[in-house]
């Protein structure tokens, strides 16, 4: 029998690698125009990391880590998100002691055994940024401006972000009895998962998916009304600062977001045209992450996107990737001496930095041009005795049918076709 991938995993195959080295790029692009560096981190990390950093009460480490057990008997863990290992990389390379604000970007692969459905898999992509230092609205501001500039930059107009405050050590215990107390009014008809969230985390409650759960979360306290003062502030003037710069937004007092971290601001990218699991990112405010490892006291805003629900969006909304500007070229050798003279000119052109390629299979012209054509090159020059004694060839665009006549040298083809 034959093997198969992983349930829940994918393969990227070449005809799909376009959009996602577009995605990529537009990352990269826009994370270097606001001024984040790139960070890598292990693809595993002590399980401990987890634990601590993402949390206990969260679906992540209760059900969710592919964790096992290396053989010095060490837990280990393949990083189920990048915001833990950020900090955990800040704090062990004491970066929060250079210039701050400390702005970091990376784009990884990370590992949730969650149950795949559309737009959820076992493994997945993210683009992921973290801004150390900074506790302004300002800073809660740019990050938000920077996913919404990824997004728009990929050409994706249907996403809508959902804003919150979920308060801070100060105002969210009112608040979470205040949850508590409401939900255990209703503690018949909740699922058995929000029965036990009751003690764990009743913020979690107001995401649940289940129609019993979410008619009952329509009528909860909400978040903003019991913020302190500091938290009200801030989450006023970041909505103000969004608003002055264009960045549409809906208050959703249901968005809590499903890690322990946060505090303050919280925020997601949700996309109606790609099915249930709808955000295309999300992220917030995470003060107390790195004093928890171990750092200092540092201030942190991040979000992530996730690549294959952005490609979704942009596949639901037919937006355009951009047509590649370089051109290329296949040389088709008629036989005898054209094989040869196709294999040096090929080397020459490739060597200028030309995608080139001629036969290496000994078939017909006829199977070559299908070929040239299949593998996506822009032009195809036929060579045989006639054109090798003349020293010209014809050039042909296989997108417009167009043929030029060209000296057949590497520098006369390579300025015709570049
Ligand atoms: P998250 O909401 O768990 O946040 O993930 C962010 C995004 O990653 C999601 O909105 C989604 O697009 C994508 N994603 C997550 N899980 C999957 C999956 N199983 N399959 C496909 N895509 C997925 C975080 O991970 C936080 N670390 C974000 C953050 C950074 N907060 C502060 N800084």
């Amino acid at each position: 029998m034959s093997i198969k991938k992983p349930r829940g995993t994918s393969d990227i195959l070449p005809a799909e690698i376009p959009a996602w080295r577009f995605v990529e790029e537009v990352c990269r692009r826009q994370a270097a125009i606001y001024g984040f560096s790139e960070i890598r981190f292990p693809t595993f990390e002590c399980t401990e990391l987890f634990a601590r950093g993402v949390g206990g009460t969260t679906d992540i480490v209760q059900k969710e880590m592919y964790t096992f057990t290396d053989k010095d008997e060490r837990s280990m863990t393949l990083r189920p998100e990048g915001t833990a290992c950020v900090c955990r990389s800040v704090v062990e390379n004491g970066l929060y002691a250079g210039a701050l604000p400390l702005k970091l970007f990376y784009l990884s692969n990370f590992f949730r055994y969650e149950k795949p459905q559309a737009g959820r898999t076992r493994e997945f992509f993210q683009f992921g940024c973290e801004c150390f230092g900074p506790s302004t609205p300002q800073a809660d501001a740019e990050a938000i401006l920077l996913g919404d500039s990824v997004i728009r930059g990929l050409g994706i107009r249907g996403c809508v972000l959902h804003l919150n405050s979920i308060g801070c050590a100060d105002c969210r215990p009112a608040y979470r009895a205040a949850l508590k107390e409401y939900f255990a009014s209703h503690y018949d008809e909740l699922c058995d998962t929000c029965r036990s969230r009751l003690e764990t985390n009743p913020l979690r409650i107001l995401d649940c998916k289940s129609p019993v759960c979410s008619a009952i979360a329509d009528g909860a306290p909400r978040t903003t009304d019991h913020l302190c003062e500091n938290c009200r502030a801030h989450y006023e003037e970041l909505k103000s600062i969004l608003a002055q710069s264009g960045v549409e937004y809906v208050e959703d007092p249901r968005c809590v977001r499903g890690l322990d971290y946060y505090t303050g601001t919280v925020f997601e990218f949700v996309h109606g045209g790609i099915g249930a699991q709808a955000a295309l990112g999300g992220g917030g405010r995470y003060n107390g992450l790195i004093a928890e490892l171990g750092g200092p006291e540092l201030p942190a805003i991040g979000f992530a996107l996730g690549l294959s629900r952005l490609i979704m969006a942009m596949e639901a909304e037919k937006a355009p990737l951009p047509a590649s500007g370089e051109g290329s070229l296949y040389i088709a050798p008629l036989g005898g001496d054209a094989v040869s003279a196709a294999t040096l000119l090929c080397q020459q052109l490739r060597t200028r930095g030309v995608r080139c390629e001629t036969d290496i299979t000994g078939r017909s012209a006829k199977a070559q041009l299908k070929y040239a054509d299949k593998s996506g090159h822009t032009y195809v020059a036929v060579i045989g005795t006639d054109e090798l004694a003349a020293g010209k060839c014809e050039l042909k665009n296989l997108r417009t049918g167009e043929k030029t006549g060209t000296a057949l040298d590497a520098d006369s083809l390579a300025a015709a076709v570049k």
